[in-house]
């Protein structure tokens, strides 16, 4: 049989080599590896073997198909690449096609563009766990056992069986969470830069479940609300524009204490007022002293350390941004080319 099996194996290839033209290769292809081509045969006679040989001539079989499916593709690719008598229907001197390039999503930007400006006043972007335990999330960012943030309906909860220090398992509804795992190693100063993933049980125009937070948290010693001001003015000069200016106005967090929102100039009316804006200023997020409750859960010594924090939406900042007019944030996220390619 093996025998056979080399007639077989030299024949065909010499008869690929000798084609001329794709028709006479699929003809080829049938008479040895079609239905009833020879080497399909032989492949039904390997029964008439015993069983020690079978295995051995299989082997051989299957090889051989190989050798000749793959010389039909290399012969295949030879009769089909440009004759010199086509050549003149080739004009040399067409402008090529030009490639579609692909860009990083424009959310991606943002967060390459904050990054860059954080890390140009000494931040330094952490990356920490998005499925977290509610200690991080809630309980150590100061927050009762029935503050509503915690409801169902708000915080994305995992099936998980809770842990008796740390409680529930969830999605992380905020970056806050990484404050305390920045806090909790225990070195100073801290100058946190904190970009990752957020989940809410919320979808409209401005909503969507899964959105981006960036959070500042700068620990040290001496640090008060005049750095906060100092970073928040940069940030919005930096990212906005060099005319933005930033205002904070008293608001309530947990985890903060004074806590503010805080809020950019107005990028179209410049800050007198407008139909985007109603009275100048544009909402960008939360931000506050953090809380000494919190540093001592962090083992922090209140007296000795202070810091600000701030949290504020990628997505949020980005549809702000002058130029960039978006009224539904779930568009970021819809896939559509001919918004992306906007970017
Ligand atoms: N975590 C808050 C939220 O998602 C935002 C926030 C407020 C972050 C005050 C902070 C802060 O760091 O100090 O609504």
């Amino acid at each position: 049989m093996k025998q056979k099996l080399m007639t077989i194996k030299n024949h065909a290839v010499s008869l690929i080599l000798d084609t001329k033209d794709a028709k006479e290769l699929e003809q080829i292809k049938l008479q040895f590896l079609g239905k009833s081509g020879s080497l399909t045969q032989l492949m039904k006679e390997i029964t008439t073997l015993a069983p020690e040989e079978r295995k051995e001539i299989g082997v051989l079989i299957n090889e051989t198909k190989t050798i000749l499916e793959e010389a039909i593709t290399t012969a295949l690719t030879k009769h089909t690449t440009v004759k010199k008598e086509n050549l003149a229907q080739f004009d040399v001197t067409e402008p090529g096609k030009r490639p579609s390039l692909g860009h990083i999503h424009p959310v991606t930007q943002a967060i390459e563009e904050i990054t860059s400006i954080f890390e140009k006043i000494g931040f330094s972007r952490v990356r920490h766990p998005e499925i977290e335990w509610d200690w991080y999330a809630f309980g150590a960012l100061n927050f009762p056992d029935n503050h509503p943030a915690r409801d169902d309906w708000e915080t994305f909860f995992i099936k998980q069986e809770k842990d008796p220090k740390k409680g529930s398992v969830l999605l992380t509804p905020h970056t806050s969470s990484g404050q305390i795992r920045e806090m909790e190693k225990g070195k100073f100063p801290i100058q946190m830069l904190n970009i990752a993933k957020t989940y809410r049980r919320q979808s409209d125009a401005s909503h969507v479940p899964m959105f981006h937070q960036f959070e500042t948290l700068f620990i040290g010693e001496n640090i008060s609300i005049t750095h906060l001001k100092g970073v928040l003015d940069y940030f919005v000069k930096s990212y906005f524009g060099q005319d933005r200016v930033s205002r904070i106005r008293p608001y309530h967090f947990q985890f903060t204490e004074p806590s503010f929102e805080t809020d950019v100039s107005c990028g179209v009316c410049k800050g007198k007022g407008c139909r985007l804006c109603k009275e100048g200023w544009l909402e960008l997020g939360g931000a506050g002293m953090v809380h000494p409750n919190v540093l001592k859960n962090c083992g922090i010594d209140p007296t000795k350390y202070s810091g600000f924090a701030s949290g504020w939406g990628v997505e949020r900042v980005l549809a702000m941004k002058e130029g960039v007019n978006i009224d539904d944030v779930r568009l970021f996220y819809a896939n559509r080319m001919e918004f992306l390619e906007q970017f």
